[in-house]
């Protein structure tokens, strides 16, 4: 099955409404775009407003209600207010993705504690912040919710900090605080307010700007000749694990990081 398919109908996620920080690019694009193309009225966030007015008008062309909506999830305030549009502009908020992600490759020698706190400013304090924010909408009989239940979140991790990884130390470190807060609110919010909080680890996926900025071509090809399934992910892959998770399909589903990487953060290279 390829990136054009999808084994779920198309009417999957009817009705119910999206915002994907990060939404603009790469896999959050992707993501967007299967929500959008099975059902999902969605909303985009990013830092550029550009790279947001091409991805909205790429949805609408494909038939998608979308809007973009400019903001940082290191600001408070933009978060809110992104939030605050995407209900006034659709209703109300079933899902939030938590796709905005900052990376680049440096040693610990080389990275400053400044540089430390700003990747974990964006990945792990931006989660937060984004699943706070959003808490008034996606809660049981909250803002907007016309559910007998509550929303999703569903936040884009790693598998860097299962192991250790090479000139990864301030990712690794904000991945495993999102995986925490993945559990933390599960428990806390499933119980109290029947929102589901989950996570999706993707291995190397093709044709993102995290694997052409963090992976050059040599070590790509190496990847491949250890990789379980030998072959880097789709963008698609990863979309498909979060419409499982944003489906009816995923409703026991709660606290749970699923790892879409082929097996690849179990292997290691043959001897
Ligand atoms: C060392 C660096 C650096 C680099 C920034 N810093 N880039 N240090 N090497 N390459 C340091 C700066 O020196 C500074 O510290 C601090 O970080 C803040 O830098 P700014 O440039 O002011 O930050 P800002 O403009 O906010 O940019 C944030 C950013 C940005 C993260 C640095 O580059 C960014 O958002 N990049 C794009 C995001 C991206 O690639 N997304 C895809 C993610 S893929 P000092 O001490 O000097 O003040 C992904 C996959 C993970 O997440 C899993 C992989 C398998």
């Amino acid at each position: 099955m390829g990136s054009s398919s999808s084994p779920f109908k198309a009417d999957v996620l009817k009705g119910k409404v999206a915002l994907v920080t990060g939404g603009g690019s790469g896999i959050g694009f992707e993501i967007s775009t299967q929500l959008g193309s099975h059902g999902a009225a969605v909303a985009i966030m990013g830092r550029r407003r550009r790279v947001l007015d091409d991805a909205v008008a790429d949805l609408r062309s494909k038939g998608i209600m979308a809007i973009g909506l400019e903001g940082d999830v290191r600001k408070k305030d933009d978060a809110a207010k992104a939030l605050e549009t995407t209900v006034k502009h659709f209703g109300k908020l079933d899902i939030l993705v938590n796709g905005a992600a900052g990376n680049f490759l440096v040693s610990p020698e080389d990275l400053s504690p400044n540089g430390f706190r700003t990747v974990l400013d964006i990945d792990s304090v931006g989660t937060y912040t984004m699943c706070h924010e959003a808490l008034k909408y996606l809660k049981k009989g909250g803002i907007g919710n016309d559910s007998s239940t509550g929303g999703l979140i569903v936040n884009i991790s790693a598998t860097l900090h299962y192991t250790a990884a090479w000139y990864q130390i301030h990712v690794s470190a904000a991945k495993a605080a999102v995986d925490s807060i993945t559990r933390s609110l599960a428990l806390e919010w499933g119980t109290d307010y029947e929102i589901r909080v989950n996570g999706i680890a993707p291995g190397p996926i093709g044709d993102t700007p995290g694997m052409r900025k963090l992976v050059p071509e040599e070590a790509n090809n190496k990847t491949r000749e250890y990789m379980p399934l030998y072959k880097l992910g789709e963008r698609w892959d990863i979309a498909m694990a979060a419409l499982y998770l944003a489906s009816d399909a995923g409703k026991y589903v709660n606290g749970h990081t699923m790892v879409v990487d082929g097996g690849l953060w179990l292997s290691r290279p043959r001897h």
